[in-house]
C-alpha cells in the first residue's frame, strides 16, 4: 500500500519504516526541516536500534516532505503520529493533532479516491470522533465513514526496541466504525502475526491509556513496596521475582528503582487524571501513582547524604541522562530532578550518557548548562568518588567501581559487586 505518516518522530518514523519493511511505500510528513532532510538522506534523526540500517537498506522506498498535499494525494492511508504533550495543568495538548487534521482535511477535499485517516497519536477517549472527525469533515466537505475512512490505532512500542515491538507486537488494537476502513487496515496489518482486537473508536483510545496507567501503577506499586523493603533490609528484586511467578501477575515491570519517565507514562497518566476530574471522577489510585513516582528519584540523594552528609563543593558523578537505556530521549527523565537537587545542594555535577547528553543540555537548560559533560563513563569515575547511577546502560556493567561510593537507582550488578560502598535504592 501507499502510506503517509504525519509526524515523523519516534512513533511516526518507526511505524513508517516498519510498514516499508512489510513491503509498503511510505511518505513521511513533518514540519521540522532538519528531520525531513535527514530522513531523505537515509539518516535517522533519532537514536533507535536498527533504524539506521533499515533506512539505508530500503532507501528509495520512502521519502519525507513538508507538503501534505503531495503526501495525501499519493497515498491511500494516512497515520497521524504527531505529539500530544501535556499542558501546564496536566491536560492533553491537541494543537498538533488539530493542525494535522486540518491540513489533511484540506487535501481530502480535492481527492477523489477513498482515503483512510488513522489516529495513532495517543489521544483521550472521544478525541478521534469529537475533535479529529469534525475538523476533517469541515475542511474536506466530506463525511467520515462514508466519503473517507477514519480509525484509531494506538501504538504500544517501547523506545529502545521500537522496531522489534512494531513488527512483533503483543497485540494490535484497531478502533473502527465502518467496514471498509476495517478491511483496509486488516489488509495492511495482515503480515504481522499478532492478536488483532477490533473495537469501537473510543474503546481503542481508552485501551492505550488503561495500559500505560496500569504499567505506571505496577512500577509505583513495586517502588512503594521496595521502599518498605529497603528499610527492612529486604531485597525487593527477590521479592518481586517471587511475586512475579504467580501466573495471574506476570514478572514484567516489577523492577524497583527511581521510577518511570519518558514521553508517555507521565503525560498519559496526567491526562487521564485530568479527564477523570473533568467528568467528576476522583482518580485516587492514579494520583498516588504519580506522587510515589515524583518522590522516588530523590531517594537517591537521601541515600547519598547518608554517606556524604555535606554535598556543597563536592563533585558528584551521574551515570545516565536518558529516561531509559538505548534511547537518546530525555523527556521526563529522572535525571532532571536528581541533578536539580544536587545543584541546589551545592554539588558539582559531572555527567555522562552514551546518547542523550546533547538532548539533555538542550531540553533542560536550567540545569543542563550548569553541569560538566564527560567524554566517557570512565572519565566520570576518574573525576569523582561519588557516583549516582540513573540509567542502566549496558556499558555501565563494564566499569570498575572499586574505591567508589555508588548509589544505584537501577541495579547495575558490577557496581554492586565492586564499589567500596554500595547502596541500592530499593535493595
Ligand atoms: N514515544 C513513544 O514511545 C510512544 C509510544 C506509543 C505512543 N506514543 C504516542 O505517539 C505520539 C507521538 O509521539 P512521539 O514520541 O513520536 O513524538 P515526537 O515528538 O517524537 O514526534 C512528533 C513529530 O510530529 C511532528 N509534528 C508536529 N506538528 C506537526 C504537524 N502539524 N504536521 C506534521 N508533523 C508535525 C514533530 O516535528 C515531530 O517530528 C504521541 O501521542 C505519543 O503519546 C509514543
Amino acid at each position: 500500500m501507499k502510506i503517509s505518516i504525519v509526524g515523523s518522530g519516534y512513533v511516526g518514523l518507526v511505524t513508517g519504516m516498519g510498514f516499508v519493511k512489510l513491503g509498503n511505500e511510505v511518505i513521511f510528513v513533518d514540519v521540522d526541516e532538519r528531520k525531513i532532510e535527514m530522513i531523505n538522506n537515509a539518516e535517522p534523526p533519532i537514536y533507535e536500534e536498527g533504524l539506521g540500517k533499515l533506512m539505508k537498506d530500503f532507501n528509495g522506498r520512502y521519502h519525507a516532505t513538508n507538503d501534505y498535499r503531495e503526501a495525501i494525494l499519493n497515498s491511500e492511508v494516512t497515520f497521524i503520529c504527531v505529539g500530544t504533550p501535556s499542558r501546564e495543568d496536566g491536560s492533553i495538548d491537541l494543537t498538533y493533532v488539530k493542525q494535522a487534521a486540518e491540513e489533511i482535511g484540506k487535501v481530502l477535499k480535492e481527492k477523489d479516491s477513498y482515503h483512510v485517516v488513522v489516529v495513532k497519536s495517543t489521544v483521550l477517549p472521544g478525541t478521534t470522533e469529537e475533535v479529529v472527525k469534525p475538523i476533517l469533515e469541515e475542511h474536506s466537505d466530506k463525511k467520515a465513514f462514508k466519503d473517507f475512512g477514519l480509525a484509531m490505532n494506538p501504538e504500544f512500542l517501547r523506545e529502545g526496541v521500537a522496531l522489534r515491538d512494531f513488527l512483533n507486537p503483543d497485540r494490535i488494537v484497531i478502533g473502527v466504525q465502518d467496514e471498509r476502513t476495517r478491511e483496509i487496515l486488516e489488509e495492511l496489518y495482515q503480515p504481522i502475526d499478532a492478536p488483532k482486537l477490533f473495537t469501537d473508536i473510543k474503546t481503542a483510545e481508552m485501551i492505550k491509556y488503561a495500559s500505560n496507567a496500569f504499567l505506571a501503577t505496577k512500577i509505583s506499586f513495586a517502588n512503594e513496596i521496595g521502599n518498605i523493603c529497603k528499610k527492612l533490609g529486604i531485597d525487593s528484586w527477590k521479592v518481586f521475582e517471587g511475586v512475579g511467578l504467580d501466573h495471574r501477575i506476570s514478572p514484567h515491570f516489577f523492577r524497583t528503582g527511581i521510577g518511570w519517565g519518558g514521553s508517555c507514562f507521565p503525560k498519559d497518566v496526567k491526562a487521564l487524571i485530568n479527564k477523570a476530574e473533568e467528568i467528576s471522577e476522583e482518580p485516587v489510585i492514579l494520583k498516588a501513582v504519580v506522587e510515589v513516582n515524583e518522590r522516588q528519584p530523590l531517594k537517591l540523594i537521601e541515600l547519598l547524604k547518608k554517606h556524604v552528609p555535606e554535598l556543597k563543593g563536592k563533585a558528584v558523578g551521574v551515570l545516565g541522562l536518558a529516561f531509559k537505556p538505548d534511547t537518546d530521549d530525555v523527556r521526563e527523565t529522572r535525571a532532571y530532578a536528581i541533578i536539580k537537587k544536587l545543584l541546589n545542594e551545592g554539588a558539582k555535577v559531572i555527567a555522562y550518557d552514551p546518547q542523550a547528553m546533547k538532548n539533555f543540555k538542550q531540553s533542560y537548560p536550567d540545569v543542563g548548562e550548569k553541569i560538566v559533560y564527560s567524554e566517557s563513563a570512565e572519565d566520570v569515575l576518574r573525576a569523582t568518588d561519588f557516583v549516582l547511577i540513573v540509567t542502566e546502560w549496558g556499558e555501565f556493567e563494564e566499569l570498575d567501581y572499586s574505591g567508589k561510593i555508588v548509589i544505584d537507582g537501577r541495579r547495575v550488578r558490577a557496581a554492586e559487586k565492586n564499589a567500596k560502598i554500595y547502596e541500592g535504592v530499593c535493595w
